[in-house]
């Protein structure tokens, strides 16, 4: 199937200051596909797609397209072309203009004399006519861009690229800059110009149904990494981690333990489940759609519960239903009232059990300063070092003494600092904390919320709350000294004096 790989990037790293805007990117597209690359902002779709078209080049890996190596070569001599959010058009030229601008500047090898030349003015007739048909604007030739409205000027920017024939078009958030009912028309008109051309779109957005709706192939991101590629379908139904499943659309998700031969307990109940590739015992992560929850009357379903609110969203109701402290959000097209006992029963495929991310957060770089606290973050803590050593003790000097007498210098001591996602602690003013930081994700879990804070220097604590925070709030975090273990990193022997 290789022939029919168009790019292919393989091991990308785009390092910006020395923190990875884009890392270990593995992708290959096939020849007329629509991939889009989906995430939060900031995630890295738009420093990947400028070095596939070239305007960025990768700090390490390399990218080919139709077989040879492209990694080095300018964006001009590639077959690519890139229309972005702020469309850039010429206000001074009419539509024409604006799209026969490129072609006037390009020469093309002459197919009876083999030379180099220019287009012929009728030769660029055509092709200027050709893409305005393509993109339904037809009869415009003569309109000042100006005067056009904000969708017809992303027409134009999308017809100045196609009109140089490109095998790969990449789109950066082309409809941005629209509002959602343009958008919404627009979304449709680019996939049908997609069906028309035949080529590759790579497209770049950070709304999911947008990605839902237009692509062949979506991949998904978080942090400069690639989460998880497939289909529309794919993503949807079988999300790799609690990531996906929370940014493609509405879902429950909840901890819960997988009890072995098919079985996985959370909301106090054994269900079924058709997953067995995982551990007795093993902490999971389990996610249900709130459209695969099917209500019933109390007793007779799975688990009982409360129905505690009830809206109507054209199509169906959309329930919370309390079990205990637990929520699940459910839709279903019956209507049952607000405020009543219920029942819930989900079918053992509705339930996707993933592998669980993160048990606690985990520094592999810490060390010990000449205070005996441990620095994480740039930051000292104050904890127990102690429990390097088994029996051991601080002297009056603070060097650790073995069981033995014998004496190590901790300063500068490499460590595994590890601490429990319920053992940070966020304050809301910046100042309360050790560390400062931003929130960056919220992840709801049935009872408590799964908040990342990232400090200035890229690190990120893990916390398990139940108090909710919005992402980009400014925060800081404390952590107890009993609370962070420690775990020297090779052998103590060679801290002793
Ligand atoms: N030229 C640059 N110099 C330094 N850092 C950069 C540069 N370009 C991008 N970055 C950083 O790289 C990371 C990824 O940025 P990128 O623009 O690729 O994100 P994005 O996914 O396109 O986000 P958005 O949805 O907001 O457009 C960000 O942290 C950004 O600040
Ligand atoms: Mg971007």
């Amino acid at each position: 199937m290789e022939d029919n790989v168009i790019i292919r990037l393989k091991d990308v790293c785009k390092k910006f200051n020395n923190t990875y805007a884009v890392e270990n990117f593995n992708l290959y597209v096939n020849k007329g596909e629509f991939v889009t690359f989906l995430g939060p902002s900031g995630c890295g779709k738009t420093t990947t797609l400028r070095m596939i078209a070239g305007f960025e080049l990768p700090t390490s890996g390399s990218i080919t397209l139709n077989g040879q190596d492209i990694t080095l070569i300018s964006p001009h001599m590639r077959p690519v072309n890139t229309v972005f959010q702020r469309y850039a058009l010429f206000q001074h030229l009419d539509v024409y203009d604006n799209i026969a601008f490129g072609l006037r500047l390009k020469k093309i090898k002459d197919e009876k004399t083999g030379k180099m030349r220019k287009l012929t003015s009728k030769e660029i007739d055509e092709k200027v006519l050709n893409a305005l048909k393509i993109v339904d604007l037809e009869e415009y030739e003569d309109r000042d861009v100006t005067t056009l409205s904000g969708g017809q000027q992303q027409r134009v920017a999308i017809a100045r690229a196609i009109v140089n024939e490109p095998e790969i078009l990449l789109l950066d958030e082309p409809l941005g800059a629209l509002d959602l009912k343009m958008r919404k028309d627009m979304q449709l008109e680019l996939k049908q110009m997609h069906k028309k051309l035949g080529i590759t779109f790579i497209y770049v957005t950070h709304d999911q149904e947008e990605a839902l709706t237009m692509s062949d192939i979506i991949v998904v991101m978080k942090d400069g990494q690639i989460q998880q590629i497939g289909t529309p379908t794919d993503i949807y139904n079988e999300p790799k981690n609690a990531f996906v499943a929370d940014f493609i659309g509405e879902s429950n998700i909840y901890n819960a333990t997988y009890r072995g031969d098919k079985t996985v307990r959370f909301l106090n109940h054994n269900f079924a489940c058709v997953d067995d590739q995982f551990a007795v015992n093993e902490k999971v992560d389990v996610v249900v759609r709130p459209e695969d929850v099917i209500l019933g009357e109390v007793g007779k379903g799975m688990v009982d519960g409360k129905i505690v609110t009830k809206v109507f969203k054209g199509i169906h109701y959309q329930y919370v239903f309390m079990v205990g402290k637990n929520e699940v959000v459910i839709q279903d097209t019956r209507d049952f009232p607000v405020d009543s006992n219920a029942s819930i029963s989900i079918e053992p495929d509705m339930i996707h059990i993933m592998k669980k991310e993160l048990n606690a957060n985990v520094y592999q770089d810490a060390y010990i300063d000449n205070k005996n606290r441990v620095v994480i973050a740039n930051t000292p803590f104050e904890c127990d070092v102690t429990q390097v050593l088994p029996n051991s003790h601080l002297d009056d000097d603070g060097y650790l003494i073995g069981p033995k007498g014998k004496k190590y210098d901790l300063n500068d001591a490499d460590v595994v600092a590890s601490i429990n996602l319920t053992d940070v602690e966020i304050c809301e003013n910046e100042e309360d904390g050790m560390v400062p930081g931003v929130i960056v994700s919220v992840i709801y879990k049935g009872d408590h919320y799964q908040v990342t804070v990232r400090t200035e220097d890229e690190e990120d604590f893990v916390v398990e709350t139940e108090y909710t925070y919005n992402e980009t709030d400014r925060v800081s975090i404390n952590i107890a000294k009993e609370k962070i273990s420690l775990s020297i990193k090779g052998d103590i022997s060679k801290y002793e004096i």
